[in-house]
C-alpha cells in the first residue's frame, strides 16, 4: 500500500541511526581534494526525499519556485512567507543533504540587519542550514553580518535573476574584461565569509578564473565544468516544463510526456468505466 500523501518521502527507518548530514566542511573538502558535488533545486517534501536518497549533496530551496511552482514570469514576486513554506517542505524530506535557501528579493538588500532577520526566519521556521543571496561586493557588509550571526552564506554572482531588469534581461555576465569584475566580487565575498560562490551564466573561462582565485568551493549553472559543484532546476533537468530549455540545461528525463501519458490514460479509463476495477474497491 502506498504511503498516505502526508507521509514524508524519506522517513528515517526505525532503529536505523540517521544518515550523516552533508556539512560545509564536506563541500570544502571536495574543493581541496579536486572532487565534485551536485546541487539541485527542491520545493516539496517528496521530491526533496527522492533527490536526497539519490545522494545529491546540496538541495536549494530556490526562489525559482516563483517560476516553477507559482507560475510567475520572474523570481521577484515571491515573499518570505512563501519561501518559509517551501523551506519547511524541503527540510522535512531531506535527511542527508545540506539545505540552502534563497533570500528572496526585498528581504535583505536594505541593510545587514534586514538580511540577518530574514535569514534567521528561514533557519528557525524553515529549518534550512544556509542561505544564498544574489549580488557582488556591495553585499560584503550583509555577508559579514550573516556569518557573524552564525548563518552560512552562499554568494550568487554572474547573472542574478532578481536583478533581471537592471541587467537588461537574461544575459551572460562577465564576458571579456568584465571577467575580472567577477573575480573581484568573488574574492570580496569569500573574504567576508561566504562558504561558497555560485556563478550563473558566465563564460567557462571566467568561471575557471574565479574558481582558481578562491579557496572556497564554487558552484556553476551555465558556467562550464571548472566549478566544484553544479546546480540545475529540477523541472528543467527532468523535462517537466513546456517550451525551450536554456542552453546550459541537460534534460535527463521527459517527465512532461510521462505525466501527460499517465493522466490521459486515467482520464480515458474514468470515462470508459475501466477504472476503478474490482481490485480497487473494498469488500463487505
Ligand atoms: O532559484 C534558483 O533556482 C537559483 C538557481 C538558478 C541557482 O538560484
Amino acid at each position: 500500500m502506498s504511503a498516505h500523501p502526508s507521509t514524508p518521502a524519506n522517513p528515517p527507518a526505525q532503529g536505523v541511526s540517521p544518515v550523516a548530514r552533508v556539512r560545509l566542511h564536506h563541500l570544502q573538502a571536495a574543493k581541496n581534494e579536486g572532487r565534485k558535488f551536485a546541487m539541485l533545486t527542491a520545493y516539496d517534501t517528496m521530491m526533496a526525499g527522492i533527490f536526497d536518497s539519490c545522494g545529491i549533496e546540496v538541495l536549494l530551496v530556490g526562489d525559482s519556485a516563483a517560476n516553477t511552482v507559482m507560475g510567475y514570469s520572474s523570481t521577484l514576486p515571491i515573499t518570505m512567507e512563501e519561501m518559509v513554506v517551501f523551506a519547511k517542505s524541503v527540510t522535512s524530506g531531506a535527511r542527508r543533504a545540506l539545505v540552502v535557501c534563497d533570500l528572496p528579493f526585498g528581504s535583505y538588500e536594505v541593510s545587514p540587519e534586514q538580511a540577518v532577520a530574514s535569514a534567521v526566519k528561514l533557519m528557525k521556521e524553515g529549518g534550512v542550514h544556509a542561505v544564498k543571496l544574489e549580488g557582488g561586493q556591495y553585499f560584503v557588509p550583509h555577508v559579514r553580518a550573516l556569518v557573524a550571526a552564525g548563518v552560512p552564506v552562499m554568494a550568487h554572482i554572474g547573472f542574478t535573476p532578481q536583478s533581471e531588469h537592471a541587467l537588461g534581461g537574461y544575459r551572460v555576465q562577465g564576458r571579456g574584461e568584465a571577467g575580472q569584475g567577477l573575480v573581484a566580487d568573488a574574492r570580496a565575498l569569500e573574504a567576508a565569509g561566504a562558504f561558497a560562490v555560485l556563478m550563473e551564466m558566465v563564460p567557462t573561462e571566467a568561471a575557471l578564473l574565479v574558481d582558481e582565485s578562491l579557496s572556497v568551493p564554487t558552484v556553476g549553472i551555465g558556467a562550464g565544468g571548472a566549478t566544484t559543484g553544479q546546480v540545475l532546476v529540477w523541472q528543467d533537468m527532468l523535462g517537466l516544463g513546456s517550451g525551450k530549455s536554456a542552453r546550459f540545461v541537460k534534460k535527463y528525463a521527459d517527465l512532461r510526456t510521462v505525466v501527460a501519458g499517465a493522466v490521459s490514460a486515467y482520464h480515458s479509463e474514468v470515462l470508459d468505466g475501466s477504472f476503478p476495477a474490482t481490485e480497487h474497491g473494498f469488500g463487505q
